[in-house]
């Protein structure tokens, strides 16, 4: 019977803090939970949500993802909190490290995330910021696992902004050598720095593809994914990326010209006819709301992992 083993990092800031083997106990975890042939524990422990941005999968596959362990979550508002009015980081993380055993944060900039950690002395998850998504990651390459059974051989084709998911996607293709194709306009490329590092840690130097062609970044993909081109934060360059992006929609043209059995992602929420088309979304090859929900059941084995 598989049991959650303690991850070496204390929390989970980025993808880069696991190793291969965490990210596929952590997988193999969420399988056995999914499938009800495993029950965890974590009777009484106390989860922290600090939203600086919306969210509707992140906080809710949170809060039931805890309450399945036997735990329970503490909403924090920023505007009903002291957060919001600018109470030092330091402050916060280290009272908050008093109450709660856990923190999930989501926020804008990576350095806000690592700050709270440096402080805490519990474990802090990243829930989006806006540089990765690393708990979306997780749920995407399950989604892939539960799908085609394994994931040697496979070929991702994330056709969209080279943001915060793109950067969590290249990661963990990184750590478990699946093919990544990024498909962007010029200019929207990932971080570089991120995506050298990524390359220095695979093992398969050639994992990653960056094209300004989606024709060439769908062919013989066996996973379409995309996300928002402009994400939360961006959206006084929504006219901007709207015309930039243009040709880079996810429709039934685009489809055709992949894997026969490929299917389609979409770390919601969307635009429907803007990244992707209503007809793409809804259509049979869709996994969309399996990775959604699959969002918790990582979540669940990621926090078993992360709370002795
Ligand atoms: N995919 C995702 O993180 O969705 P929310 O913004 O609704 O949490
Ligand atoms: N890239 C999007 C993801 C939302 C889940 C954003 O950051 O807004």
């Amino acid at each position: 019977m598989i049991e959650p083993n303690k991850l070496e990092k204390t929390s989970f800031l980025s993808c880069f803090d696991m190793t291969t083997k965490e990210v596929i106990h952590i997988l193999e975890l969420a399988k056995n939970l999914k499938n009800k042939n495993l029950t965890i524990n974590r009777n009484g422990k106390v989860l922290g949500l600090i939203f600086d941005k919306s969210s509707t999968r992140t906080r809710v596959s949170f809060q039931v993802a805890m309450s399945r362990l036997g735990g329970t979550t503490i909403d924090l508002n920023p505007n009903t909190s002291q957060i919001g009015r600018g109470e030092p980081i330091k402050d916060t993380a280290r009272v908050l490290s008093r109450y709660c055993d856990v923190l999930a944060i989501r926020t804008f900039k990576q350095s806000v995330l690592e700050e709270y950690a440096k402080w805490a002395t519990i474990p802090v998850i990243n829930a989006l910021t806006d540089f990765e998504h690393p708990c979306q990651a997780l749920a995407d390459f399950f989604t892939i696992k539960e799908e085609f059974g394994e994931l040697k051989g496979k070929v991702i084709s994330y056709i969209g902004d080279g943001n915060n998911v793109a950067n969590s996607l290249i990661i963990c293709g990184a750590l478990l050598e699946v093919e990544i194709r990024i498909a962007c306009p010029k200019g929207y490329e990932p971080n570089s720095v991120l995506v050298n590092k990524a390359i220095e840690i695979s093992e398969n130097k050639n994992f990653l593809k960056i094209t300004n062609d989606p024709l060439i970044g769908i062919s013989g993909a066996n996973v379409l994914y995309t996300d928002v081109w402009s994400s939360m934060g961006e959206e006084n360059q929504k006219e901007k990326k709207d015309n930039d992006f243009k040709g880079f929609t996810i429709d039934r043209d685009l489809v055709n010209k992949a894997a026969k059995d490929a299917i389609i992602l979409h770390c919601l929420p969307a635009y429907r006819d803007k990244e992707i088309t209503d007809e793409v979304i809804e259509s049979k090859n869709s996994r969309i709301f399996e990775q959604a929900e699959n969002r918790m059941h990582v979540q669940q084995a990621l926090l078993s992992c992360l709370l002795p």
